[in-house]
């Protein structure tokens, strides 16, 4: 097995090893390099929707997904994506197109929480659909002190498509206007010990204790700081890539910019957090 860096502040990648077969410490291994780098990819991965699942589960517990139009109908906690994103008469349906386009971290609006997500490459473009990641940890280094001390106790809400609600065509009609939930807005993350800014634009609804303008001047000053010098990570997708983000220390956006005459098409899997769980506000 080999575990290389994927850029200076995100990410690695992981060859010579079949996911199928490895043994206990050879997942510890591996488990460290993501706890190190956010990300890992493992490449030229051969597998059934229930070895992807096994090594979901070796994270910790999967869960369903709050999108039920595209849970698989014998699996729920495999979601199938980027099937359908043009519509019979080929224009595009945009909200399976542009599905995690938007710097975020995945369900900050479930009450479970989500420590990590993990993807697979089934089929990749010739062009574009690559993922973005940032390090989160860099991002709240590179805050100034008087910013630090301004958010330390901060805590937003989410729901899912933020403010706007963007995305929501997605979700069944009684799944739309569910409660939001509460984080911090700077966290410790559980296993690492290292402080994160926990800033989502994507789901945010609204920061606890601030107008509108207030949040908005604050989304503004915070978003400057997002994406920290040599924090992210552009991930050019192979087929057989099987890649877990961790959710606690790293932002996600999926550039939505590959051919719509091509397939771009993943199986997804949500793991639980086993720690910080949002607050459920009702
Ligand atoms: C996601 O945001 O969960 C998916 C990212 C991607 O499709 O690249």
């Amino acid at each position: 097995m080999h575990i290389e860096k994927a850029s200076p502040g995100c990410g690695a990648i992981v060859t010579g090893i079949d996911i199928r077969s490895i043994s206990d410490s050879e997942f510890q291994l591996i488990y460290r390099a993501w706890l190190e780098a956010g990300v890992i990819c493992i490449r030229g991965q051969e597998l059934t929707i229930e070895d992807f699942l096994s090594y979901g589960r070796r994270f910790g517990e999967i869960f369903p997904h709050l999108v039920k139009k595209s849970r698989h109908p014998n699996h729920p906690e495999l979601t199938v994506m980027g099937t359908n994103a043009r519509n019979a008469d080929g224009t595009v349906n945009r909200p399976v197109y542009t599905r995690g386009h938007g710097w975020h971290t995945d369900g900050p609006w479930d009450p479970k929480g989500c420590k990590a997500t993990q993807l697979f490459g089934l089929e990749i473009p010739s062009r574009g659909g690559d993922t973005l990641f940032a390090n989160m940890a860099m991002a709240y280094n590179s805050l100034p002190n008087t910013l630090k001390k301004r958010i330390q106790n901060l805590e937003a809400d989410y729901v899912y498509g933020g403010v706007s609600r963007k995305s929501s065509e997605l979700l069944e009609p009684e799944d739309r206007n569910l409660p939001p939930v509460r984080h911090p807005l700077i966290r410790t993350h559980s296993e690492t010990g290292q402080k994160t800014l926990y800033f989502n634009p994507t789901h945010l609804l609204r920061i606890v204790g601030l107008s509108d303008q207030e949040a908005k001047d604050l989304f503004q000053e915070l978003e400057q700081y997002q994406i920290a010098p040599g924090a992210e990570y552009r991930h050019k997708w192979e087929v057989g890539d099987l890649v877990t983000w961790d959710n606690r220390c790293t932002l996600h956006s999926a550039t939505a910019d590959y051919p719509i005459e091509e397939r771009r098409v993943h199986w997804r899997c949500t793991i639980a957090s086993d720690d910080a769980k949002g607050v459920l506000i009702s």
